[in-house]
């Protein structure tokens, strides 16, 4: 079979032979801490949980959907109002299958072959795959330490700001637990009006962010609503990963043409899916926010303890992940991930798979609880890896 030239586009899965090595380590009895995927480990509130129940035992909600029922897309508007004091309405709001869906598809509606898009280096995997499958030519923008890991409008080429047509940003940053101001905001909003770019924010973890700071949505930025749209995904805040609940958010127009784009490919949402989101949205959200303080002592257990054993490794200060330079006499992120996991039995992911500014790093998720975390820092201690 000749499989069709937009494959040769996608490498192998980095994560196979990290894989391939856990189950071998496994099989064999070792234990091993898994703090390379990040799927939430805390559990999905009853209210949701029993919404999407109540609603599966109506016949009627087994039908094709065809669109976002009236009830869902208010409760996203109303939600925005209550946690983002952000005003929208109903035409500024459509779902997708997850923002990994969303942002794998939008490339599809704003590109044409050659067009110029904006991505960080690093950056999460869909926003480059997306991008490819429309065609797009990428130029990536640098996420690095000098900056604190976040957007330099500054130093993107007048040239190349010229000929771009969206520019992907997405803070609090996988992997690199960078968090956004009010300041980067404003510059990049100032910068998407100045080249005529629409930004697409990819907002995954405003309810995780540490040390009192508050996550907020795009467009709590004055002007974002006419430059913008926001990938507004439940899966992290409400731990419903596996239901795939999103929303595109913003521009009606934007959001107009991509609905238009996944009525030609997608049925719409399954409707007790819809009711749980409904209820994740006009629900209580204090479990939202202890899951938040938790992810910090989780966040606080392995940046605190790393540093104990004599691995320097920052703060992460949002999203549930964090960003670790590789230790003295490592060079190779990939050969690192193998070296820990096979020592220490502790798995984490290499800084390489995230694009080239990510080699030198390596990417732990928050997804074992603090005493865990301890576990696997003792491990990695008496490895002796770090002498
Ligand atoms: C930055 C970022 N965007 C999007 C996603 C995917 O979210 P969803 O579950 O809504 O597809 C993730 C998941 O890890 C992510 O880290």
């Amino acid at each position: 079979m000749k499989f069709s030239k937009r494959m040769d586009l996608f490498g192998d899965e980095v994560f196979a032979a990290l894989n391939v090595k856990k189950v071998e380590l496994e099989e064999k009895g070792r234990k091993i801490y898994n703090l390379s995927i990040g799927t939430p480990d805390f559990e999905t509130a009853p209210h949701i949980k029993q919404a999407l129940v109540d609603a599966a035992a109506d016949q009627n909600n087994w039908k094709y959907s065809l669109r976002d029922i009236p009830e869902l897309l208010a409760a996203v508007c109303g939600y925005y109002q209550k946690r983002f004091g952000v005003t929208i309405t109903p035409d500024q709001v459509t779902s997708c299958n997850g923002s990994q869906e969303g942002i794998g598809h939008i490339g599809l509606t704003l590109c044409d072959e050659g067009d110029t898009v904006l991505l960080p280096d690093p950056c999460y995997p869909v926003f480059i795959a997306g991008c490819k499958m429309a065609g797009a030519d990428i130029y990536y923008y640098p996420m690095v330490k000098e900056h604190g890991f976040l957007p330099c409008v500054a130093e993107i080429p007048e040239d190349v700001a010229r000929r771009a047509k969206f520019m992907i940003v997405s803070l609090p940053a996988n992997p690199l637990g960078s968090v956004g101001t009010p300041e980067v905001y404003e510059e990049i909003v100032a910068f998407a009006k100045k080249y005529d770019i629409l930004i697409i924010h990819d907002n995954a973890y405003s309810d995780i962010i540490f040390d009192g700071a508050v996550g907020n949505s795009f467009f709590n930025t004055p002007g974002a609503l006419e430059v913008g749209v926001e990938f507004f995904s439940l899966s992290k805040s409400f731990n419903l990963t596996g239901a795939r609940i999103s929303f595109l958010v913003g521009r009606s127009d934007v959001v107009a043409a991509f609905r238009k784009l996944r009525s030609q490919i997608d049925f719409g949402m399954f409707l007790p899916i819809q009711y749980a989101a409904i209820a994740a949205l006009t629900g209580p959200l204090d479990m939202v926010k202890e899951q938040n303080r938790k992810y910090q002592e989780r966040r606080d257990a392995l940046c605190g303890g790393l540093r104990e054993i004599g691995w320097q490794v920052p703060d992460s200060r949002g999203s549930m992940f964090v960003w670790a330079p590789l230790p003295a006499g490592y060079t190779d992120s990939m050969a690192f991930c193998m070296d820990m996991v096979e020592q220490a039995g502790v798995l984490c992911t290499p800084g390489s798979s995230f694009g080239p500014l990510g080699e030198g790093y390596v990417r732990f998720a928050l997804t074992l609880p603090p005493e865990k975390i301890k576990e696997a820092i003792a491990s990695i201690r008496d490895s002796g890896m770090l002498a």
